[in-house]
């Protein structure tokens, strides 16, 4: 799908329509209309498309899929209040402990470094937003999130379910003919005990005193002057599960998956590493400031594999002219960031991942780019809808890319039988509505003796910082904790 969207811009322009059924798709593939559209006339581009099996799901309540209404306002403004620039700077301890972790996982048990990246980024939602870590993939919270997750995006995948949306009489069949509804009331369930089960522990936390700081403690504390109801503050939590989890674990996936197919990106990056930081201490989240070609990766990343490369669909509650096209109301919006930053002719081999661009232009285009409108921040959306998660999605990357790059030599694995590299490719990527790279193996080597006592050290000192988010552990996660 995302490839077709982006030959038809080559095809049909910057901006076509898609007839689905009786309603209208509008795709947009140039920055100006992004502009344009998604933010000067936000106000009528800002809406969800109406999805029946999100609201049974959800109840209205998942902010990413809300309609634009009052509920979708409350949930917005609370979000923002409290995942600004300054709130996120309050969780670096627990985000570099966690960031610490996923080094010394990797040292323990490399061969399953794809799910040790999976846990750490679960764990800093889980204890940011909730106040709960989770200390090893298996523990029961991340894996009921991960099942209760995996069903809900596989039910929302376009297909997967008869078009209730566009032919409305298809809701009434019962649910002995329609395995949806079933699917839905099972995901409903998991979801409710999951968010609301974590909500009600927070609460009995406040009423013990025994308070770690995450953000739903602060919404609790305002709820009501927020308007919220007990189960929005909920759903809020889940929210921030949902959009923060998945999407920077992808990125980290496809980060590793880059640099082993890249090699010389990885040797440039280390070298810019060595000579800043060395190997006598970690890196700190300050350190990226002086980090121009880590920081070049990160940009480029963004561009070369857009973790929601459609973005999220809006739609539109007004007619609108668009460069002398008529987009009715009601229409689906599709901002098609993979097409933008896929542009021959703003990007010079745009199928090749190379860091370099950013560093020879700030858009990374080629001179003479038209790059009126152009940002470097597209894969987190725009308008109103933007991901309000950005500060703190690009926070936990940015340490862990740091971190990763300090620590280890990553390299394709070898076949056990033949000795021979098993290949990584960059363009072994799912085709989803979020996408990252199939599942790969690679040899990880620590960098040095200095760099594993290090690693070690703080390990040992990050224990103290985990303590308040490990008030209810499990007897096996506990155990685990004491031995690993
Ligand atoms: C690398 C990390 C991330 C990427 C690439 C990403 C990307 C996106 C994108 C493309 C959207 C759709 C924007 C639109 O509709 O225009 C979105 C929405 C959203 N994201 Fe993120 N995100 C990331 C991290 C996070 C984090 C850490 C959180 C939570 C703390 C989060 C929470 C959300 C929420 C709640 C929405 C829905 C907003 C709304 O509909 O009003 N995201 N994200």
């Amino acid at each position: 799908m995302i490839s077709r969207f982006t030959e038809w811009a080559k095809a049909y322009g910057d901006i076509y329509t898609i007839k689905i059924a009786s309603s209208t798709a509008v795709v947009i593939t140039s920055p100006r209309l992004v502009k344009e559209y998604l933010e000067k006339r936000s106000s009528s581009t800002s809406d969800r498309p109406a999805s029946l099996i999100a609201h049974t799901v959800t109840g209205g309540h998942n902010i990413a899929l809300a309609r634009y209404g009052p509920v979708w306002k409350s949930l917005r403004r609370t979000m923002q209040m409290f995942l600004t620039k300054e709130a996120c700077n309050r969780h670096a301890p627990i985000m570099r402990a966690e960031a610490t972790q996923l080094m010394y996982d990797c040292l323990k048990q490399p061969e399953r470094f794809l799910t040790h990246v999976e846990r750490t980024t679960a764990s800093v939602i889980l204890s940011t937003t909730f106040g709960f870590r989770c200390p090893r993939y298996e523990s029961s919270l991340i894996s009921e999130f991960f099942e209760s997750q995996r069903r809900w995006e596989a039910v929302l995948e376009p297909g997967a379910h008869p078009p209730v949306d566009l032919i409305p009489v298809l809701k009434y069949v019962p649910e002995r003919w329609a395995s949806w509804k079933t699917q839905c009331k099972d995901i409903r369930r998991r979801q409710q005990k999951l968010y609301l089960g974590l909500r009600d522990r927070c609460e009995e936390r406040i009423k013990d005193k025994c308070r770690n700081g995450c953000f739903l403690e602060d919404v609790l504390d305002k709820q009501e002057k927020l308007g919220l109801t007990r189960e929005m503050v909920g759903y809020i939590g889940g929210a921030c599960m949902e959009g923060g989890s998945d999407n920077s674990s992808i990125y980290l996936h496809a980060f590793l998956c880059c640099i082993i197919a890249y090699p010389e990106v990885q040797a440039k990056a280390q070298k810019e590493i060595d000579e800043v930081i060395g190997s006598h201490r970690t890196p700190t989240m300050e350190d990226i400031d002086n980090l121009p070609y880590v920081q070049a990766i990160m940009k480029e990343l963004h561009r070369f594999r857009p973790v929601v490369p459609l973005s999220l669909p809006h739609a539109s509650t007004a007619d609108e002219m668009i460069d002398g096209y008529l987009v009715p109301e009601g229409s689906m919006i599709f901002m098609n960031v993979y097409g933008i930053s896929h542009d021959e002719e703003a990007f010079d081999k745009p199928e090749v991942f190379m860091p370099e661009r950013f560093l020879q232009s700030e858009f990374g285009t080629k001179p003479g780019a038209d790059n009126t409108a152009r940002r470097n921040d597209f894969a987190f959306g725009a308008g109103r809808r933007v991901c309000p998660g950005i500060q703190l999605g690009t926070n936990t990357v940015t340490l862990n890319i740091m971190n990763l790059l300090w620590a280890f030599n990553w390299k394709p694995a070898k076949d056990p039988v033949t000795g021979k590299e098993i290949p990584v490719s960059a363009d072994n990527f799912t085709h989803g509505l979020v996408t990252g790279p199939l599942p790969f193996k690679c040899e990880i080597t620590p960098r040095s003796q200095a760099h594993i006592d290090l690693i070690r050290s703080e390990y040992v000192a990050a224990r103290s910082v985990f303590h308040p988010f490990e008030q209810e552990l499990s007897p096996e996660d506990e155990a685990f904790v004491a031995t690993w």
